[in-house]
C-alpha cells in the first residue's frame, strides 16, 4: 500500500468513527429536545349551588410558570343537583361524582393519574347549607372526599371557598387566560406587559355574585381587599361576593317579595311572560336562608304564579331586593357594602354570559340597544315564546327575569353607567378554556403562578434549542466535509 492509500484508509476510518459519534450524539440531543415533553394534568370539581362540573386541565410538563400554557381539555357535568342539595343524603353527593371521575380517568393516561392534582371547591350553595346546618355541610364534604379518594389521583382536598377567594380566583383566571399578568418579551425575560391594564371580573352564579377589580386607589374596607404578588408584580384588588344575589336565589327573593305583597296564594309575576303559569309549594320557596317565610309555611300550601309580562313592573320589583343607600360608606355597591369607583375593562361570565348570549347581546351592543331588546323580549307572550324557542324550554320562563336582574345589578348595584357599559365584555371562554374560579384555584394551589418573575427557567429554553441546532449543523458540515474529502481523494 502506497502513501496515498494509507492516508485514504486512515481518513476513511476517522470519518467513519467521527460520523458514528456525531450521529449518536445528534440522535440523543434531538430526542431530548424535539420529542414533546410529557403532558401533565389537573382536575377541579366546581361544586356550585345548582350543579357540579368537572374540569380537566392540561399543560406541557417542562413549562409550568408562563401564562396561557394551561388549557382545558375536558369538562363533565355531573347529573343531578348541586352537592348542597344532598343534605339529607350525603352519600348520594359522593356517588353523583363517579361518572365524571370515570370519564376523567379515560382522558388522563393511567401512568399519569397518580400525579394528577385533584381538587373540589364548593361555593355559595354550600355556604348557605353551612349557615343552615354546618354538620350537614361537613357530612356532604366528607362523602365527596371519600369518593374522590377512591380514585388513583393526587387528591388535594374538598372545601368551601370563601366569597373573597371565589372572586379573586376568577380574576386570576381571566387575567391568566388573557395574558395580562406577564408576557415573555423579546429580551427573553418574563415581564409585566407595559401599558396593559388588567381586567376586572364579574361572576354571576346561582347563589352568589362576585365583583373583583384593581381600583388603583387605596381600599377603605379591608374585608373587601386582597393582595397578590404574581410574577414579581403587586396587585391590590377589591373583591366582594354578595351571598343570595346569585340568579336563582335572587329570583327566590323576588317571588317571596311578590307573595308577601299579594297576601294570598295567587301571585301575579311581572317578570314572567304573559300567559305563563306555575305552581310552587311555599315550603320549597322558603327553604333557603336567603328568604324569610312570613309565618311557618304549611307543607300543603301551594302558590299559583301567573305571568303578566310587564318589564317596567319587573324592574321596580327587582330594585326592591336591593338597598341602594350607602350608609357610612362614601361609595358603595349595594346593601351598604363598600365599593371603590369602577375602573378599567371587565369580563362578565357564567350567568351574565348565559342569559345575554341567549338574547344575542354579547357583541358589544349599546346600553340602549340592550334595553330595547330586553323590553321587547319581556313583552312576548308565553305562547309566542314557546313557538319561537322550542329548544330553550327549561329556562325560557326566566330569561326575562334574569335579564332585568342583570341590568339592575350591573347599573344600580355595581354602578356601571351608559358611558362605562361598553367596558363590559360578556364572554364565557378565552381560547377553549372557561372563565371562572376553577382554573385560578388549580393554578394557585399548584403554585403554577409564582410570586417572582422567573428569568432563569425560561431563558434556558431558547439557548437549549440554539445549542441543539448548532450541534446538528456542525455535525452535518463535518459529515459533508468528510464525504467531499473522500471524493477528492478517490478521483485523484
Ligand atoms: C344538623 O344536622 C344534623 C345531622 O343531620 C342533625 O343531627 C342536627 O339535629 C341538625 N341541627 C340543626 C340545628 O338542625
Ligand atoms: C393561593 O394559595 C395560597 C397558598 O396556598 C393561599 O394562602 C391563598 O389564600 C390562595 N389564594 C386564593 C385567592 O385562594
Ligand atoms: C339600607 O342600608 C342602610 C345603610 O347600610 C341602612 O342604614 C338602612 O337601615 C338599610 N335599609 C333597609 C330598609 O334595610
Ligand atoms: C338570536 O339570533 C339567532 C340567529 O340570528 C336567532 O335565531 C334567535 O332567534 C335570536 N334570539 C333571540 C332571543 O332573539
Ligand atoms: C416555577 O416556579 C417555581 C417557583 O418560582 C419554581 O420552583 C419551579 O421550578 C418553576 N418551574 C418551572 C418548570 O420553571
Amino acid at each position: 500500500m502506497d502513501y496515498k492509500g494509507k492516508a485514504l484508509t486512515g481518513l476513511q476510518a476517522a470519518t467513519c468513527v467521527f460520523s458514528l459519534i456525531a450521529l449518536i450524539l445528534t440522535v440523543v440531543n434531538v430526542r431530548d429536545v424535539l420529542l414533546p415533553p410529557s403532558t401533565k394534568y389537573g382536575l377541579v370539581f366546581d361544586a356550585g349551588s345548582t350543579h357540579t362540573a368537572l374540569y380537566v386541565y392540561q399543560w406541557p410538563g417542562d413549562k409550568q410558570n408562563g401564562t396561557g400554557i394551561v388549557s382545558q381539555v375536558g369538562t363533565c357535568t355531573v347529573s343531578g343537583p348541586g352537592i348542597s342539595s344532598y343534605a339529607e343524603d350525603p352519600a348520594g353527593a359522593g356517588a353523583s361524582l363517579r361518572p365524571c371521575l370515570d370519564k376523567a380517568m379515560e382522558i388522563v393516561p393511567a401512568e399519569q393519574q397518580r400525579e394528577t392534582p385533584t381538587l373540589l371547591g364548593a361555593t355559595a350553595g354550600m355556604r348557605l347549607l353551612r349557615e343552615q346546618n354546618s354538620t350537614k355541610a361537613q357530612q356532604v364534604l366528607a362523602e365527596v372526599a371519600k369518593v374522590i379518594g377512591e380514585y388513583p389521583v393526587e387528591f388535594r382536598g374538598a372545601r368551601i371557598l370563601t366569597g373573597n377567594e371565589e372572586g379573586s380566583l376568577g380574576w386570576i383566571t381571566v387575567n391568566y387566560l388573557l395574558e395580562t399578568l406577564v408576557k415573555f418579551s423579546f429580551a427573553e425575560k418574563w415581564e409585566h406587559p407595559r401599558d396593559t391594564e388588567v381586567f376586572g371580573a364579574l361572576d354571576l352564579g346561582g347563589a352568589s355574585t362576585q365583583i373583583t377589580f384593581q381600583p388603583g386607589v387605596p381600599i377603605e374596607d379591608e374585608n373587601t381587599s386582597v393582595f397578590f404578588r404574581l410574577y414579581g408584580t403587586n396587585y391590590s384588588l377589591y373583591t366582594h361576593s354578595y351571598l343570595c344575589y346569585g340568579q336563582n336565589q335572587a329570583l327566590k327573593m323576588l317571588l317571596a317579595a311578590l307573595h308577601q305583597a299579594s297576601r294570598s296564594l295567587q301571585v301575579s309575576h311581572p317578570c314572567y311572560p304573559e300567559g305563563y303559569q306555575e305552581s310552587i309549594p311555599t315550603a320549597e320557596l322558603y327553604n333557603s336562608p336567603c328568604v324569610r317565610a312570613p309565618g311557618t309555611p304549611s307543607s300543603a300550601e301551594v302558590l299559583a304564579v301567573t305571568g303578566t309580562g310587564d318589564p317596567v313592573g319587573c324592574h321596580t320589583a327587582i330594585r326592591k331586593l336591593f338597598n341602594f343607600s350607602c350608609g357610612a360608606n362614601r361609595t358603595c355597591g349595594f346593601n351598604g357594602i363598600y365599593q371603590p369607583p369602577l375602573r378599567g375593562q371587565f369580563f362578565a361570565f357564567a350567568g351574565f354570559y348565559y342569559t345575554f348570549s341567549f338574547l344575542n347581546l354579547t357583541s358589544h351592543q349599546s346600553l340602549k340597544e340592550v334595553n330595547s331588546t330586553i323590553q321587547t323580549f319581556c313583552k312576548k307572550s308565553w305562547a309566542e315564546l314557546e313557538k319561537s324557542f322550542p329548544q330553550a324550554k327549561q329556562f325560557l320562563p326566566t330569561y326575562c327575569s334574569v335579564a332585568i336582574y342583570i341590568l339592575t345589578l350591573l347599573l344600580d348595584g355595581y354602578k356601571f353607567t351608559e358611558q362605562t357599559w361598553s367596558s363590559i365584555h360578556f364572554s364565557q371562554q378565552a381560547g377553549s378554556t372557561d372563565m371562572g374560579w376553577p382554573l385560578g384555584f388549580m393554578l394557585n394551589f399548584t403554585t403554577m403562578i409564582p410570586t417572582e418573575a422567573m428569568e432563569d427557567a425560561k431563558v434556558q429554553q431558547p439557548s437549549l434549542w440554539a445549542g441543539a441546532v448548532s450541534f446538528i449543523v456542525l455535525a452535518m458540515v463535518a459529515g459533508l466535509g468528510g464525504i467531499l474529502l473522500q471524493c477528492f481523494w478517490d478521483t485523484e
